[in-house]
């Protein structure tokens, strides 16, 4: 796979490809490459004629007191699982680059980034929105690929892009999960063997929901209720949140009509790993 380091000359290799008629597929993450970010890359290259993963840890998108230093930045080992799954370019700038001592623009999303994990992560989607139109801007894909795992980050760069005008289609890939559920995600990693073998409950809870929603319940607040209980037999696993909420406006419902997004996020005991899941009831993202 083509690594490109510096923004200037990853600007001028996708204008080039945009003059000969290419499309551009861009899949962007914080490398620590799993299962799910393949599935992103393949959707990606169906849609694309060049694919473009970037893999940058955002420093913009932690809060001070977060796992930026220890989030795993294992490289080498992503080039190679780019290359293997297609990908043709790996966009890697240097946070000096992104991030001059100048830098002074930020995106805020207003409303939406209010609720759910930005109640407790202050901060994180206007470094997500911020990072993430700079990539725009220097890739121009004409796609790019998300993952719905990251429900509100899909909701606000859904956002982003019908408010400031952007030309690029968004794309939403299902979660890819463990054997018992569990959504991949790179801070999977941080988990204790205990915390593990118990955080299969955060998806048990969800398709609970699933069952009763598709047996007619459209109560908000019993279908939250029967998650709690569930994640209550999990002593390792504190709930943060378990809400209902609008797919695309992310307020919170009362009772349950057009699709909804049902959205959960809670700290292990042990490692205090923050984990996050969601499904959609009566539709799709
Ligand atoms: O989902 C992620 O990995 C990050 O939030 C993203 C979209 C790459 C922005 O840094």
């Amino acid at each position: 796979v083509n690594v490109i380091r510096r923004i200037e000359e990853m600007a001028e290799i996708c204008s080039a490809h945009r003059a000969k008629g290419a499309r551009i597929g861009l899949v962007p993450t914080m490398g620590a490459l799993h299962e799910g970010h393949i599935a992103l890359l393949r959707r990606c290259r169906q849609e694309s004629t060049i694919s473009v993963m970037s893999i940058f840890v955002n420093p913009t998108q932690f809060g001070p007191k977060e796992d930026l230093a220890k989030y795993p930045r294992p490289f080498k080992d992503d080039c190679e699982k780019a290359n293997e799954a297609g990908c043709d370019i790996v966009f890697a700038p240097e946070a000096y680059e992104m991030y001059p001592p100048e830098y002074s623009t930020f995106i805020t999303i207003e409303r939406i980034t209010e609720g759910l994990c930005g109640a407790s992560r202050p901060g994180h989607f206007r470094g997500v929105a911020t990072v993430v139109l700079k990539f725009f801007n220097i890739v121009s894909p004409h796609v790019a690929v998300f993952g719905q795992k990251d429900a509100q980050q899909v909701a606000v760069i859904k956002r982003m892009v019908h408010d400031l005008n952007c030309n690029v289609r968004i794309i939403v890939e299902p979660t890819v999960r463990e054997q018992d559920g569990l959504a991949k995600s790179s801070r999977n990693k941080y988990l204790t063997d205990n915390e593990r073998l118990q955080a299969g409950v955060l998806y048990k809870g969800l398709l609970e929901a699933e069952r009763l929603y598709a047996a007619g319940q459209r109560s908000s607040e019993v279908l939250r209720e029967t998650v709690a209980a569930i994640y209550q037999t999990a002593p390792l696993v504190a709930p943060e949140y378990i809400e209902i909420v609008h797919a695309a406006t992310l307020t919170p419902l009362l009772a349950l009509e057009g699709p909804a997004l049902l959205a959960v996020a809670v700290r292990t005991k042990e490692s205090l790993t923050r984990l996050i899941d969601n499904c959609i009831l009566g539709g799709e993202l």
